[in-house]
């Protein structure tokens, strides 16, 4: 029986506000949860309640989210035995009673929701990831590494937002995570001897001002050597272009346009973009690609999956959110081969979990996500383990707010021991 809700402001690593839920179970088993929140986010994501009070945090303040829990959802739940998490879920959604959580906030439900498989993993005396699924044996992610950040996560002049290392070649995930730390202090010096800046963006990756968005491959590749690693063998590469923050729609009918709005202000068609990606994917030795396309460009997306998605790994971010619903929408229409799973897209974990298992049953991959705004929360770092998704973004080397996920990832390795096995290449849709 739920005993107590109780829900505060707290702040991001933006410092920006945030929800942090805490919710006990018969008095004595407690869980506590901390929203993330998006910088470039999808169109239809799950609605984030902000106060819009100027006087408060610029209008980011999210008291009326806080009182949504402490009222509302307090009066639902308190005195109320919810024996699953898809019951918690299906009250807070029914209480809610939009299509997109605009009433309560999905940052309030989400971080009810997660305390709540806290909450009950303390009651039952089980790690989180075993409670939100239980095996015999688990699967320990390759750590996608976003060491060069563009786009809307740095003031720099680079237009893509996410260039990943993904060490792979291991044995487990501190190896992995050994390697991908070998890396980025070697990309550091590597930087600093160009005379680039060594301040960080929003992930906590590298973001100097580049001469072209190649020059950020380039570099990586050089430091993976310098490192001691093989570009391709060892570690691989990963990229969040964010193409949907480039996307200009066409007016009267003419076609959609992508803008390099940092660097050259140049555009592309979608076609050039996706010859783009195809030349860079022959010469660089890349696994994963989201969001190559804009979440408002399904026929680029049809286009691109038909020349890609048979090579490597290509995620639906924005296009998704996700949602179930879009999600079945992409996979009728052959729409990339993995989804992108955040639990703030949608806002709660049950439907997360509905998201993973739909991809799944049509042979799509799911990429577990941070958000540009982090917390200490670490709730992903389980999330990937309990679904065996093989592979997550959770930044770069540095910054706690990131690290804090590898760091429950070493502790989730090493409590498993045996049971535990760390996904290497194959991890990706086509390796
Ligand atoms: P966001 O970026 O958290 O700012 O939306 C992450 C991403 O695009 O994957
Ligand atoms: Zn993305």
């Amino acid at each position: 029986e739920i005993t107590h809700v109780h829900a505060r402001e707290v702040l991001d690593s933006r410092g920006n506000p945030t929800v942090e839920a805490d919710i006990t179970l018969s008095g004595q088993h407690h869980g506590r949860a901390i929203s993330p929140s998006g910088a470039s986010t999808g169109e239809k994501e799950a609605t984030e309640l902000r106060d819009a009070d100027p006087k408060r945090y610029q209008g980011k303040g999210v008291q009326k989210a806080v009182s949504n829990v402490n009222n509302q959802m307090r009066r639902r739940l308190v005195g109320q035995l919810f024996d699953t998490q898809a019951q918690l879920d299906e009250a807070l959604i029914a209480l809610d009673g939009t299509p997109n959580k605009s009433a309560l906030g999905a940052n309030g439900i989400l971080a009810v929701s997660i305390a709540f498989a806290k909450a009950q993993a303390a009651a039952r005396q089980v790690p989180l990831y075993r409670q939100l699924a239980d095996r015999s044996h688990y699967t320990l992610p390759v750590p996608c590494m976003n060491v060069i950040n563009g786009g809307r996560h740095a003031d720099n002049t680079v237009d893509f937002q996410e260039f990943m290392i993904a060490p792979h070649n291991a044995d487990s995930f501190a190896n992995a995570i050994r390697m991908g730390e070998e890396v980025f202090h070697t990309l550091k010096s590597l930087l600093k001897g160009k005379g680039y800046v060594t301040a960080v963006g929003d992930e906590g990756g590298f973001a100097p001002d580049l001469k072209a968005n190649d020059e950020a491959v380039e570099l990586i590749l050089e430091a993976i050597s310098q490192a001691g690693y093989r570009p391709g063998t060892d570690i691989s590469l990963c990229l969040d272009p964010a193409t949907s923050e480039l996307y200009e729609a066409g007016t009267n009918g003419a076609p959609g346009l992508y803008r390099f709005f940092k660097s050259t202000k140049k555009t592309m068609t979608s076609q050039e973009l996706n010859g783009l990606w195809e030349s860079w994917v022959s010469q660089y030795p890349i696994v994963l690609l989201e969001d190559g396309m804009g979440e408002n460009d399904w026929a680029g997306w049809h286009q691109h999956t038909a020349a890609l998605g048979s090579k490597i790994e290509l995620v639906g971010d924005d296009i998704f959110c996700t949602n179930p619903l879009i999600l079945q929408q992409g996979i009728d229409q052959h729409i990339a081969n993995s989804v992108l799973i955040k639990l703030n897209q949608i806002g709660t974990v049950t439907e997360t979990l509905r998201t993973m298992e739909l991809a799944y049953a049509n042979n799509y991959g799911c990429f577990v996500s941070h958000r540009s705004g982090e917390t200490e929360d670490t709730t992903i770092a389980d999330l990937t383990v309990a679904l065996n998704a093989g592979h997550l973004k959770t930044g770069s080397g540095c910054r706690s707010e990131r690290v804090s996920k590898f760091n429950q990832l070493l502790r989730i390795e090493e409590e498993l021991g045996s049971a535990g096995k760390f996904a290497g290449l194959k991890a990706f849709k086509n390796q």
